[in-house]
């Protein structure tokens, strides 16, 4: 039996030698200690043996088991170390090569400016609502007491979308008619709008087909124009310092009664007069007033029991004084070369 077991492990031996395949080694285990292997068989005769015999060649046969066994994991783990290193010699990693520059790119300001009055107003107690950009001709005109055939319509040079229904709003007023009729003339509102509105219009730097607004709208009991005032002027001294100042020209809109233009002393000239507020010493910013009964009655609040005031700013004129920029078009560039100037204009 010593015999039998020493040729064995030599066969094993020799046999496992030259081999590279792990497929081959398999082969080769199965062959000698698989189920029915060659070792597993001799294992198994143990069983018809004496209990002598047993005692003879029993630990004899099971070291061969195991000697065998490990013979057939290292050799195992020898292939797969010898493949892996292979497999890193052909798939070098040249830790040199310099990597990809991904160009960093910037918040564009324009949104940033948005995000900055949003944050205030929502520390003041208004919800930042949303409005559809392809609006109905009732929420864009009608309701805000501008009827069809109506003069006013043609200062807003509009995108008509569908006959004379639907059109890409040119204003974002319709949300302070959308914003009433869910509130179902029951609540008090406090709501500010900031969106996209399209007029076709871009004859020259200042203007453009499609520009942003922040729309405001504050529904109450005995809303004056001096809460408009005093709204306006903590909206303003945020953006452009606490010295600046707000006065109210009348103006007309046919959604507010009275109206006002919304001027602000010259941040840059502080009233001597410069390029920027074209030597008058002030800046136009919004436009805004007290709403007028008969919008409040088609939006479903009684003008009897309340009263509001609401606003309008021109986004990018916001942000074209705050940060010194005369195209307004750079807003909507997204050649990084230019956004990242936005960076440096912020930190001047
Ligand atoms: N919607 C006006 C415009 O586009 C701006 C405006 C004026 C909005 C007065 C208002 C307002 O809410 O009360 O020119």
């Amino acid at each position: 039996m010593q015999e039998k077991v020493d040729s064995i492990k030599k066969e094993v031996l020799e046999a496992i030698d030259g081999i590279c395949d792990s497929k081959v080694l398999y082969d080769l285990r199965v062959k000698y200690i698989g189920k029915k292997g060659i070792i597993s068989e001799l294992v198994s005769s143990l069983g018809s043996l004496t209990i002598e015999e047993k005692k003879q060649y029993g630990s004899l046969i099971n070291n061969l088991k195991q000697e065998v066994t490990k013979l057939f994991d290292d050799k195992n783990k020898e292939i797969e170390l010898n493949l892996l290193n292979e497999k890193l010699k052909n798939e070098k990693i040249d830790i040199s090569l310099p990597s990809i520059q991904i160009p960093i790119g910037s918040p564009n300001i324009l949104e940033k400016l948005i995000e900055e009055v949003e944050e205030l107003l929502m520390s003041m107690g208004y919800d930042v609502v949303d409005g559809p950009e392809v609006e109905e001709d009732k929420f864009n005109f009608e309701m805000l007491n501008i009827p069809k055939g109506h003069p006013a319509r043609d200062a807003q040079d509009t995108f008509y979308i569908k006959g004379e229904e639907i059109l890409l709003r040119s204003q974002t007023s319709p949300v302070q008619v959308r914003t009433m009729i869910e509130n179902k003339g029951e609540k008090p509102i406090r709501m500010i709008c900031p969106g996209k509105t399209y007029r076709r219009d871009d004859d020259d730097a200042t203007h453009s087909h499609q520009f942003m607004q922040i729309e405001g709208l504050l529904i109450d009991k005995d809303i004056s124009l001096s809460d408009l005032k005093g709204t306006i002027d903590v909206i303003v001294k945020k953006l452009f310092g606490e010295s600046i100042e707000t006065r109210f020209r009348p103006s007309y809109y046919q959604f507010t009664e009275p109206s006002v233009e919304v001027d602000i002393s010259c941040f840059n000239c502080h009233g001597k007069g410069c390029n920027i507020c074209k030597q008058s010493g002030w800046i136009t910013v919004a436009g805004a007033g007290i709403v007028h009964p008969n919008v409040l009655k088609m939006g479903g609040y009684d003008p009897k029991v309340w009263s509001g005031f609401a606003f309008g700013f021109g986004a990018e004129r916001l942000a074209m004084l705050k940060y010194g920029i005369n195209d307004l078009r750079v807003f909507y560039n997204t050649d990084l070369r230019e956004v990242a100037t936005f960076d440096r204009k912020e930190s001047d």
